[in-house]
């Protein structure tokens, strides 16, 4: 069975802190296929996190509804894991048990083995037994993948999850994220303010408008997987998702160019 995620007329306002209402989502409507890769880019504020923690079932929606594969979504599940910018690792566990931490009904053997693949998987298999503050900022946020990973998630969420890293960093993490789509087939949502990593990364590329955030456009990469950032088709891509935060300010767009 297919196990599409498909996001219908979403709505999500929060109360603020002098009592007034703020719309953050409006009619957020999305359908993400099995295995697909999706990519959200938007204006810091324009409800990304508010909209990722809703498909986790870590917030609700006042409005719409979320079904991947058909089953409603109103609580978080281990068919859907979420890596934050920050690792969120705790630092009294080992990374094994940081990684199995999700598994807990499962048996201690089958909580090993789990640890073992999804290390292996984030190539941290060697510090198993190492504690999160032995680990490099990338190395944790592999090891933050595995956590996500181990419960064999339909839908794994990343929000802004190399944000934190530097420009190298960031470049092996999206590599290594290419690599465990193709060994792990799992569907991807990405937030990110990296127009780049959008378009090298992603399937489709949802740009969102200002808060309240609703979709304003979405933009198919067809290029092959073996992504040239360099190639003219990339910078093609990145200039079309950019004009999209500067198209509203007409005095700059004469000069604007990339
Ligand atoms: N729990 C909350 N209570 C009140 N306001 C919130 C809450 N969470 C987020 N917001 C507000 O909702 C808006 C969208 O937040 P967020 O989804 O984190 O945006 P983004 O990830 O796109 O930067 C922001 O203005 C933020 O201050
Ligand atoms: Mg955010």
């Amino acid at each position: 069975m297919s196990n599409e995620l498909v996001i219908k007329g979403l709505s999500k306002s929060f109360i603020t802190a002098d009592k007034q209402p703020l719309s953050v989502l409006e009619n957020i409507g999305l359908t993400v296929d099995d295995g697909e890769f999706v990519a959200i880019v938007g204006r810091s504020g324009c409800g990304k996190s508010t909209l990722l923690k809703i498909i986790a079932g870590l917030e609700s929606a006042d409005g719409g509804a979320i079904s991947v594969g058909g089953r409603a979504i109103t609580a978080p599940g281990p068919d859907r894991g979420m890596v934050f910018q920050e690792h969120r690792l705790l630092p009294w566990l080992t990374i094994e048990q940081n990684v199995s931490l999700g598994l807990d009904d499962r048996s201690r053997k089958e909580k090993t083995a789990a640890a073992e693949r999804y290390l292996k998987l984030v190539r941290l298999e060697a510090f198993a037994k190492a504690y999160p503050g032995e680990l490099s900022g990338g190395m944790s946020q592999r090891a933050a993948i595995a956590r996500a990973l181990a419960t064999d998630p339909q839908i794994l969420l990343l929000d802004e999850p190399f944000g934190a890293l530097d420009a190298l960093t960031k470049i092996e993490m999206q590599k290594e994220i290419i690599k465990i789509r193709h060994e792990n087939r799992s569907t991807m949502l990405i937030v990110t303010h990296d127009i780049e990593e959008a378009v090298y990364l992603a399937d489709r590329v949802i740009v969102m408008t200002s808060r309240p955030g609703k979709i304003k456009d979405i933009i198919k990469i067809e290029l092959s997987d073996a992504r040239n950032r360099g190639s003219a088709d990339f910078a093609w891509y990145k200039q079309r998702i950019l004009v999209h935060f500067f198209d509203e300010d007409e005095e700059n767009r004469p000069e604007f160019s990339i």
